[in-house]
């Protein structure tokens, strides 16, 4: 299978922005903007107070609504949490998980992301999953490394059905919300490294098809020439997702 026959997805995470107003508006606008643009999927991952209202505005247009977060446990004592079910019932249709702000702030590990990927999969969620390296380990050198044992034990116990609801978002942590984005041949070198290990953990077939995403800073500036590489399969986006204009240049530049 060739780059072209992969499904580009261009997923924006808010983070914590954006209140259910504001939400309403941005998806209005997004939406408006982003019409028609069918060369890729286009996802907006909302907190999740503003999935009610983000679902309604997106109704009747090209843009899909993700979730932050998914708990692995499907109900309970687990308080503060949300289910993939609960997900799934109020129009979500992907959820980020592992992302490197839960890992460094919230204590997510390896194991739990492992255990959220899996609940949201059973459910039948559309998983974009994130992992990446420290700057630390990239000077050490250990990138290959450290972005190989996260994929190996993030995808644990996955079966290759599966892995057609997965998304990896290669996101290097020191290029995250800091303006410093990985030159297009680092992140090439990366996402290259990944669907080598995907294609160790399942076959060629499963490696080709998976859609890896580039994140970090990505903004309308540097996108084309990131989303030009081989094995860069669209973006997820932070601080330029909560601007639609910026957004939907980003989007135009997966239309290619
Ligand atoms: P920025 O685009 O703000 O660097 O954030 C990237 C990110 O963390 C997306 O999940």
């Amino acid at each position: 299978m060739k780059k072209e026959s992969r499904k580009v997805i261009i997923a924006g995470n808010w983070k914590m922005n954006m209140t259910p107003s504001a939400a309403k508006s941005a998806i209005a606008e997004t939406a408006a903007l982003v019409a028609g643009k069918n060369g890729c999927e286009v996802v907006l991952c909302v907190p999740f107070v503003d999935i009610a209202v983000a679902v309604e505005a997106a109704k009747g247009t090209n843009v899909k609504i993700g979730a932050q977060n998914v708990h692995f446990e499907k109900k309970g004592a687990f308080t503060g949490e949300i289910s993939a079910d609960m997900l799934l019932e109020s129009g979500v249709e992907y959820v980020i998980v592992g992302h490197s702000e839960r890992r460094q702030y919230f204590g997510e590990t390896d194991e739990t992301v492992n255990k959220r990927t899996r609940a949201a999969l059973d459910a039948g969620l559309k998983v974009i999953l994130c992992l990446g390296e420290v700057l630390e380990e990239r000077q050490a050198g250990i990138t290959e490394e450290i972005v190989s044992m996260q994929t190996k034990l993030d995808l644990a116990g996955i079966p290759a059905e599966q892995m057609k609801d997965v998304i990896i978002a290669y996101e290097p942590v020191w290029a995250i919300g800091t303006g410093l984005t990985a030159t297009p041949d680092q992140a090439e070198e990366v996402c290259a490294i990944i669907r080598r290990v995907v294609c160790g953990l399942y076959n060629n077939d499963v490696a080709e098809a998976l859609t890896i995403q580039y994140g970090g800073s990505m903004n309308d500036a540097n996108a084309a020439e990131l989303l030009a590489k081989l094995d860069v399969d669209g973006g997820l986006i932070g601080g330029a997702s909560l601007v639609p204009e910026k957004f939907a240049k980003i989007v135009d530049a997966a239309q290619a």
